[in-house]
């Protein structure tokens, strides 16, 4: 079966953010201090995000992502992993991490074939890397990029390009992409920062993608995959190859084929929505799996055509306070 949107999109790929903790206090993402987290009781447990799972699968969906927060920072995640792949209903269990926790679980991820992992890296200096994610990382984030790409991972490094803040890190990270078999992704900033700062200058996607044409020429497009909101390119004589998304500018909605969970359950159709429905306390209320599926479809439909129409419908104007790490990166 097919899942389609009231736009005929067909959605088959769903993110879950596994909690809304991370170790790390990127600026663009959380502020720095007297960030709220919900308390355990308010996240799905294991068990109710693999039922979610048994039931996305039954109608079409074929591709899962966790994300966070840091995934890795909840215990026992890789008991999540397990029972994802016991359900052998998905083409593609993904991970968004941020690599610092990440090392010592390789050997568990190749044996699931979980072989897909995206990793958050704005800056290839460690000083910028320092004060863009506040903490003191780096040496192990690019150990663990190292040990990945070597391990024949598939690796994408996520890096958000900030207006007046790490612009200079674009055509380092490029260059990174010629010797390494990686796929280097330039992401617009969004305004979901935790309240952090209200006005962001938006370093655009059209930005982006000049500064690497200016100096690699053979920078050329290639055909996107199903749903995918990078516009990747090749350059020629390089190893890896590059994406840009423009996670503002919001061009790829016409074929996005995504839903959201974020870590206390709230459905999101759209990124840019507020939270449709909160799938746990219905959950929790005690629906049968019928009843669930019946939900899913129906949420499905409400799929908003693009993420500026799902903004002009927030319930909250602005919902700026909302942050990505329990949204879901
Ligand atoms: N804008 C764009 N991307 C963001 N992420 C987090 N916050 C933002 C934001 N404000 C993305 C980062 C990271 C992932 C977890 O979420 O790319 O890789
Ligand atoms: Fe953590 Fe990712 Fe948010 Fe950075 S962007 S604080 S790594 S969840």
């Amino acid at each position: 079966m097919q899942l389609k949107d009231s736009y005929d999109r067909t959605i088959d790929y769903v993110r879950i953010a596994v909690t809304d903790r991370c170790n790390l206090r990127c600026f663009y993402c959380m502020p720095l201090e007297g960030i709220q987290y919900e308390p355990k009781a308010h996240l799905l447990t294991y068990e109710e995000i693999t039922r979610l799972l048994a039931v996305l699968g039954n109608i079409g969906f074929r591709k899962v992502r966790f994300t966070g927060g840091e995934p890795f920072l909840r215990k026992d995640f890789i008991k999540l992993l397990e029972s994802t792949h016991g359900l052998n209903k998905y083409d593609a269990i993904h991970i968004t991490s941020n690599g610092t926790l990440l090392e010592k679980y390789i050997p568990k991820l190749k044996e699931l074939g979980i072989n897909k992992i995206n990793l958050s890296l704005d800056s290839l200096d460690a000083e910028r890397f320092k004060k863009i994610t506040r903490r003191n990382d780096f040496a192990k984030v690019i150990k663990v990029l190292h040990r990945l790409m070597d391990e024949g991972f598939e690796l994408k490094v996520n890096a958000v390009v900030m207006f007046g803040i790490n612009t200079q890190d674009i055509l380092p990270l490029v260059q990174f992409a010629q010797n390494h078999p990686v796929n280097i992704r330039f992401i617009e900033e969004m305004p979901f920062n935790g309240g952090y700062k209200e006005n962001i200058q938006i370093f655009k996607a059209t930005d982006i993608y000049r500064i690497i044409k200016n100096e690699y020429p053979s920078l050329s497009t290639q055909t996107s995959k199903h749903g995918e909101t990078a516009t990747n390119y090749i350059i020629n004589g390089f190893k890896g190859d590059i994406g840009i998304i423009p996670a503002f500018s919001r061009t790829f909605c016409n074929t996005c084929n995504r839903l959201r969970i974020t870590a206390k359950g709230e459905i999101k159709t759209c990124l840019y929505d507020s939270g449709v429905f909160s799938i746990r306390d219905f959950m929790r209320s005690g629906v049968s799996d019928e009843q669930l599926t019946a939900k899913f479809i129906e949420l499905v439909k409400l799929k908003p055509k693009n993420g500026f129409e799902a903004e002009k419908h927030k319930k909250n104007a602005l919902g700026r306070e909302e942050s990505m790490s329990s949204i879901g990166g």
